[in-house]
Order: C-alpha cells, then structure tokens, then sequence
C-alpha cells in the first residue's frame, strides 16, 4: 500500500508535495522521493540549478553543466547588475583587505569580528542614506530576518505587500507578530488591512520590498509614506534590487518616489547592485543600536570577511558620486526590453534590471530554459514557490557591461525558442 502510494506520489513533482512526513514515513524518506522525481528523466525545472560558473561575473561567460560539460553562455542571470564583482578598484581594495586581515573574521561582529573597514563601511552607507546610522549584517537573508523579529513581536502587527520577498516574510513567522499580507501593488488592499486595525495595536510596521525581485516593479511609495502617516505605521524598505540601479543618483525606490526622509528602515542588500555580499540597515541612531543588541542574526553570526568589506568600501564610493555605471546598465535596460518587446513577449511592467518573461506555463518554462542553456543563454528560472505557478517565467538581468550585439544576440536565441513553444508568434 505504502509502495502504491509514494510510486504515485512520483509522478506527481509539485515542490509542496514533498515537504511534508507522510504517515508512516520516516523522517528522510521525502528526500528519496524527491531523488526519485529527478532520476525519472521527467523535466521538473531543477535540472539547470546549480550550474558551475567558470569566470567572475562577466557578459560572456562559461558554466559546467552537471555531466560536466562546459561551454559558453551570454550571462543574463546575474544580479551584480553593475557588474562590480569584478570591477578593478573593487577587487584591488578586497585583495588588499584580505592581505592585510586574512580571509577570515574569526567572530561575530560584537566580539572583535569587525575591523576599522567595517566601520567605515556603515558610515558610508549611513551617509549614502542621509541617516544617522547603519548597521552590516553577514548576510542578505539573516539581515531581514534578524531585523524584522528584533523590532517586531507578538504585540505588533506587521504589513506585507504578497510579492515581498521570503527572508521578510521568514522573518516575520520567527518574530511571532500578527501577519497581514495585501496583493501585490494593491494600494486599496493596504488601506483596507490598515483601517481594520484596531487601535489598541500601536506597534505597526508596513514592510516592502523597493523594487519587487521576480517581477522588477517599484513599490508604489508615494501611496504607502502616505497611509503609513495617516494610519500610524512605520515602514520598512528591502531595496535590494533598488540600490544602485533605480532613482535619479541611484539611492533606490525611495529616491524615485522623493520620499527618502520618510523610510524609517532602509534595508539593502550588498549582495546585488554593490556586487558582494552582506545586508544593511540605514536608520536612526538608536534603532541601529537596538539592532546590534537584539537582531540574532547580527549578534549570533560571524562577520563579513574584511576583503568582502574593502571591496564594498570602493563599491560605497563609486556609488556615493553615481559613478558605479548606472548609466551604463540603463541604456542595457532599455534596449533588453524593447527587443523582447519587439518580438513579442510579456515583460511584465518593469521598472529596474531585472525584467521577467511571462510564460504562464510550467512545462513550456521547464523545456525553454533547458533549451537556452544549451543554446548558449543563462538565465534564471522563477515558478513556484518564489512566484504563483500560474505566473511562472523566465528572469532575465540586465549587466551593465553587456554590449547590444551581446542583446541581440541573446534576445535571438530567446526568440527562437519562444516561437517553437508557442510563447510568441
Ligand atoms: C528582495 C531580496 N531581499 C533579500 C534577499 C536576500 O539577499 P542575499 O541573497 O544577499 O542573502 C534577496 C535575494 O535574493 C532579495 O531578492
């Protein structure tokens, strides 16, 4: 019987279905089922993950298929969009970095892990963000999760636009807060949860990410500074994919709007636009303190490497001035687009580097981007669980150091494959 049962549960390769103990399994067969699903020869979308890049982040680019086959692909499914992980300034000033700490910190932040470039990093983010102070965390995903259940708890209720992203809505199931989630970019759905709140919970929170990381759209910030003042909340801005990229000197969804006095938590990650790796918070003084004190993911892990810091150090100063060639990656964003657009494809409506290709349908997305690869294109592969399945797609990213013929070259290839699948005509 139990036989029966997980044959047919084989078949059936829906991510959801294999997290779960069934009844009378022990605790690891799930992961047999899964191993089975991927051994069956059946397209499940997994194929292509954990692709082997040969080279640092660069346009043109060579990655080890998992028989071990390498060959070329032009990048498009990076997201060190200002293409600063391998910047010449930057890497010298982390190769000096390394020289001088090692590659290593041996501690957490609070005992001794952080050196004079740590703290010269926090206040040129600080800076960059007009605030009073920041603080750096080890990592993009511990950042939100150690923020959000550091300042929120069971008494506070906190706000999510659906598409935000999963280490914010992690962060907000560890901190043990009321949850209330609006769909994504619906204005009058926020304002619908923030008039239902009753006026006893005063500790509020309206978290966002700035620009949206599957589908490239800016937060509607305008709208939320707004009934954020007229409902009483603070608010939280991921920008991870908004930092260097989007506003007119590249501060982000907030500078976009004009509304960056108004963000109480200026979240990013380091590990995208600035091309490294690390989270930060820009906020008022004393919350930055709080967050040194009681965000766990800050005082319980151990520092960035001072090398990963000593190139972000240079990332914080290219940026500062708009010199980190935003510019550059713009007129590659646009061009990206309009070509997909001009061969017909669903773009969303995107507004930063990353720009998604609609293909609404699990098997067509599986085999066009096992195809792509193949074809020479990497490019990253979004269904369920980061998007509905219904909404699945190709997520291609725009590098600021892709030539046009790079594009459309790309873009052909894309084409190509889209036409075969019935994606566009
Ligand atoms: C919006 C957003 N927030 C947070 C993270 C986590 O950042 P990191 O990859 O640096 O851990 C990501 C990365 O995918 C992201 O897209």
């Amino acid at each position: 019987m139990m036989e029966a049962k997980v044959k047919d549960e084989s078949l059936n390769i829906k991510f959801e279905n294999f997290v779960d103990t069934l009844e009378g399994e022990d605790l690891f067969d799930k992961a047999k089922r899964v191993d089975k699903v991927l051994q069956s020869g059946v397209l499940t979308g997994y194929e292509g993950l954990g692709m082997v890049t040969m080279n640092k982040v660069q346009p043109e680019s060579e990655i080890k298929e998992k028989d071990g086959n390498i060959h070329p692909v032009i990048m498009l499914g990076s997201n060190s969009y200002l293409s600063l992980s391998s910047n010449p300034q930057v890497m010298k000033a982390a190769s000096e970095a390394l020289d001088k700490f090692g590659y290593g910190m041996g501690a957490v932040s609070n005992y001794a892990g952080i050196t004079d470039l740590h703290k010269e990093l926090e206040a040129r983010i600080a800076d960059f963000y007009a605030c009073e102070d920041a603080i750096v965390f080890p990592s993009g995903y511990g950042c939100n999760i150690g923020i959000v259940s550091a300042l929120c708890g069971k008494n506070d209720v906190i706000i999510n636009d659906s598409a935000n992203h999963a280490s914010i809505f992690d962060g907000c199931a560890l901190s043990g807060a009321e949850i209330k989630v609006f769909p994504h970019a619906d204005m009058k759905g926020l304002e619908r949860i923030l008039s239902r709140i009753p006026d006893e919970k005063t500790g509020r929170l309206i978290i966002t990410d700035g620009v949206f990381s599957m589908d490239g759209d800016i937060a509607k910030l305008d709208k939320i500074v707004e009934l954020a003042e007229k409902y009483h909340c603070r608010i939280m801005i991921d920008d991870a994919h908004g930092v260097g990229v989007v506003g007119p000197t590249g501060r982000g969804a907030a500078e976009y709007y004009d509304v960056m006095d108004k963000i109480d938590l200026n979240v990013g990650m380091l590990s995208k636009g600035p091309g490294g790796l690390g989270g930060y918070c820009a906020a008022k003084r004393e919350i930055v303190q709080y967050l040194r004190l009681y965000a766990r993911s800050y005082f319980f892990s151990t520092a960035l490497p001072a090398s990963v810091v000593g190139g972000l150090n240079e990332v914080f100063k290219l940026m500062k001035d708009d010199n980190a060639g935003r510019k550059e990656l713009w007129k590659n964003i646009e061009y990206l687009k309009q070509k997909l657009v001009d061969k017909g494809f669903d773009i969303g409506h995107s507004q930063s580097a990353v720009v998604p290709v609609m293909i609404y349908d699990e098997p067509t997305l599986f085999k066009m981007y096992d195809e792509l690869r193949k074809k020479g294109v990497y490019v990253n592969i979004v269904t369920y669980p980061a998007v509905r399945r219904k909404e699945c797609r190709l997520r291609l990213c725009a590098l600021s150091t892709l030539t046009f013929e790079q594009i459309d070259r790309a873009v052909e290839i894309i084409a190509e494959l889209g036409k075969k699948y019935g994606v566009i005509k």
